[in-house]
């Protein structure tokens, strides 16, 4: 059997046993979705949205592109957002991001790795705008994790600035954005704790979630200093 017919019979075997546990499943699911959720994620390959938050087919619309950017001029990813918000009235979009992540690397590290070099600048911007805080983190590894939990925090931010929620938010429509940070070592979100759910919120929950942020650099040095 050749590689691809593997996955086709892993598809019908999935499939059929959807059915068996769940017979009106498909049907259900072709005549409408309804998600709740919005995911905007990396591209990565270990970082599957439904099976991370254990989330049936139907339960949330997802978007995921190379180090999960949101970029004001990127019509893919507005278009996600603009359809979910007006069309299937989402009530939450979760920008998640993860720790390790490849893209995030890249940038760190100034490494080439072709086109995509051009869309890391965006996660360059986020390391050029938080300089002196990347600087105060000497071991790479954590420098590494504040840029990934940086990005989130940012292209959330880039989220609630978007026209198609800043509409939402003027008429009143039921929705929160939210910043969120996967574990690839346990498998566990982290909530950063910006939760913007009207125009006017984001200042303070992206200042308050910085200020964690440092908190918490805070305490990992004095740990780094006191082991
Ligand atoms: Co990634």
């Amino acid at each position: 059997m050749s590689q691809l017919e593997k996955l086709l019979q892993k598809n019908a075997d999935w499939a059929e046993r959807v059915v068996r546990e769940d017979p009106q499943f498909f049907g259900r699911l072709a005549d409408q979705q309804a998600p709740e959720y919005l995911w905007i994620g990396c591209s990565d390959s270990r970082v599957p949205a439904n099976q991370i938050i254990d989330m049936a087919p139907g339960e949330v619309f997802v978007h995921r592109n190379v180090a999960n950017v949101v970029v004001h001029t990127d019509l893919n990813c507005l278009s996600a957002i603009q359809f979910a918000v007006d069309v299937l009235k989402v009530r939450h979009i979760l920008v998640v991001g993860h720790y390790g992540c490849s893209g995030v690397k890249a940038t760190l590290e100034e490494q080439r790795v072709g086109l995509a070099d051009n869309w890391l600048r965006h996660v360059g911007d986020v390391a050029t705008r938080h300089f002196t805080r990347l600087a105060q983190v000497a071991d790479h590894r954590q420098k590494h994790d504040l840029l990934c939990t940086l990005n989130v925090l940012e292209q959330t931010a880039n989220v609630c600035e978007s026209t198609v929620v800043q509409d939402a938010w003027a008429r009143r429509q039921p929705l929160t954005i939210h910043g969120w940070i996967y574990s690839l070592k346990n498998g566990l979100v982290t909530d950063l704790s910006i939760d913007v759910s009207a125009r006017g919120e984001l200042e303070q929950a992206y200042r308050l979630a910085l200020q964690r942020v440092d908190e918490s650099l805070l305490a990992q040095q004095d740990g780094d200093s006191q082991g």
